[in-house]
């Protein structure tokens, strides 16, 4: 029996043009993990798509007075685009407004609605009398009965995550017209969240390998006990609901943006001609097999959604398995303040990738940046004077100057070829011993999902190869240099390993430079044939200067507002 790894990331509104903080909040870390986990030569598929329904699109489109439609189309390329510029290696990334993905959201409500799990309600809901229209989530905003933050949605409290209803906020006001609201009474579907509250209670009780931030944010959600939630909106872009009287009406977004990872799982095993004939069987070892190791990469204002909503869910339809791990991450901010689009403050992805050439940054640096900052236990701040000093400092100064300055000493010295393994000294002996713990220490760390650890000592055993090569001075005592040149090429190989979930192309250029296999696993890490391979020095990166670091930053903190976006986008199909 084969151990499956089912990775997510949460699919990202398709309205909002990533920027970093978007990256890092869930694609980056999912993609390490999901790389790594292939490194391990296990059956891994890592599954995304953009969350195109709701009233986020249809606000955006009615700002950029286009169809939604169109409005999606565009977004989604953008998306597309940005990921694949950050080497986000997406088995599948799918998109919400598909039909599979529709019949899908429907099966599973029938299912749930079968096991008893849906009542109606009439409930009173903010109406807009201007805009003549009900208000649900983002349509509304008002003050948080919670927390007190005066910009809570309708659904959510962006500040204390907190979950809400649109009637429980304070001081309402309509997010299209700015007036007061008022409340009418219309029906809709809720699912009953209160009677799968033991299970759910039993099973976050037994997850004790969460992290306690994550399993004690859904414990206190559980505490304060669970609410039938409405899962059905008074919008016109969404799924449909299959009940009469509900063809005005369709599902909550969070209701069937998760199965999105679902019917994505579902698209990709459609795509694959090695599972012609046997569809069906292939989706099934995904989603409903409990040697499945599902595992998802959220922000922390989605966990609610992945510790208890989409929990229940899974657990009230059909027979599918629950998440194994649900990886939540706090933010990034940037320069000390919070990274907002609407007021311009951030880098912003679509900007990297336009002006790529100019920029000359690879995307395997801000990969490997980023991951120095996630923010595993706390928030964390991009700043422009880490972002230089650390590339310079860790990802140059230490791994890339380590690499070039052993593989420029075997072509200075030794014509190119890496010695062979030979009789050692003790110092050798113990830098091999050093590596070897570094090694399983760093492979225990990425299992964890411990990213930053992982890297950081990734970075740490290369500073320890430049010691050991400076310290050896072999360019005094070349009766050292056959001992020391090989354990150093056998400590880049290492480096190029464990760098590779985090620095895909860098780790492949530095197997390039030392005669390596580039279609390697983790297996390759402990290589010792490494003696007799013909080495091509090659510089990975060369430093940022300030000025180069003023351009990227003028060009990168710029975004362009969303009618030129879209525009742009339209004349470039046309
Ligand atoms: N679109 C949501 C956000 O960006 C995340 C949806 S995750 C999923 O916050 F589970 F619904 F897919
Ligand atoms: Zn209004």
């Amino acid at each position: 029996m084969v151990e499956r790894y089912l990775i997510t990331a949460a699919l990202p509104y398709v309205n909002n043009v990533p920027h970093i903080g978007n990256i890092v909040g869930s694609h980056l870390p999912a993609d390490v993990f999901a790389r790594y986990c292939r490194l391990k030569q296990r059956n891994t598929i890592f599954i995304g798509g953009t969350d195109e329904h709701g009233s986020p699109s249809e606000i955006a489109a009615q700002k950029a007075g286009i169809g939604i439609r169109d409005l999606c189309d565009t977004f989604y390329d953008i998306h597309a685009r940005i990921y694949k510029w950050f080497h986000l290696s997406y088995d599948n990334f799918s998109r919400t407004s598909r039909p599979l993905h529709h019949e899908m959201t429907q099966d599973f409500f029938l299912a749930l609605q079968k096991n008893g799990l849906i009542t109606e309600k009439t409930v009173r809901m903010p109406f807009c009398e201007k805009d003549r229209r009900f208000l649900p989530d983002r349509f509304v905003e008002g003050t948080c009965p919670r927390c007190k933050y005066e910009q809570a949605r309708g659904d959510q409290c962006e500040k204390c995550a907190a979950l809400l209803t649109p009637v429980e906020l304070l001081k309402p006001y309509c997010t299209l017209c700015r007036s007061k609201p008022v409340i009418k009474e219309t029906k809709h579907l809720f699912l009953s969240l209160d009677s799968l509250q033991p299970p759910l209670k039993e099973w976050i009780e037994k997850n004790t390998h969460w992290k306690s931030q994550v399993r004690n944010l859904a414990l206190g959600w559980i505490a304060d006990g669970l609410k039938k939630r409405g899962i059905t909106r008074d919008l016109k872009w969404g799924v449909k609901v299959p009940v009469k009287g509900y063809e005005k009406k369709v599902f909550y977004v969070w209701f069937d943006a998760p199965i999105g990872y679902i019917s994505s799982t579902k698209e990709w095993v459609l795509e694959q001609d090695e599972f012609e004939g046997k569809e069906d069987a292939e989706f099934r070892k995904w989603w409903t097999h409990p040697q499945t190791k599902l595992y998802h990469f959220i922000g922390k204002d989605n966990i609610p959604f992945h510790t208890l909503f989409f929990p229940a869910m899974l657990m009230g339809g059909q027979q599918y398995i629950l998440p194994h791990y649900v990886s939540g991450y706090q933010f990034l901010n940037y320069e000390g303040g919070k990274l907002s689009k609407s007021k311009g403050h951030g880098v912003f992805c679509e900007s990297l990738v336009d002006h790529e050439s100019e920029l000359g940054l690879p995307a395997d640096a801000w990969r490997f940046f980023l991951i120095l900052k996630l923010p595993e236990v706390r928030d964390t701040d991009f700043t422009w004077k880490e972002f230089q000093s650390r590339l310079n400092t860790e990802l140059i100064g230490n791994v890339g100057n380590f690499v070039h300055r052993v593989s420029s000493f075997i072509v200075k010295n030794r014509e190119g070829i890496i010695p062979n393994k030979c009789k050692w000294e003790e110092t050798d002996e113990q830098m091999l011993e050093t590596l070897e713990s570094y090694v399983s220490e760093i492979d225990g760390l990425y299992d964890q999902i411990n990213l930053v650890a992982a890297l950081q000592k990734t970075i740490e055993l290369s500073a320890k190869g430049n010691q050991y090569f400076q310290s050896q001075e072999i360019w005094k005592n070349p009766e050292r240099q056959n001992a020391v040149l090989h354990v150093c090429a056998r400590l880049c190989n290492a480096i190029s390993v464990l760098m590779a979930p985090v620095t895909p192309i860098l780790s492949a250029r530095m197997r390039r430079s030392f005669g390596l296999s580039e279609s390697f696993s983790w297996v390759d890490v402990r290589d010792q044939e490494i003696g007799g391979k013909r080495v091509s020095p090659e510089i990975l990166l060369t430093p940022l200067d300030d000025d180069n670091l003023a351009r990227l930053k003028a060009i990168s903190t710029k975004l362009g507002d969303v009618e030129q976006r879209i525009g742009k986008h339209k004349a470039q199909r046309d």
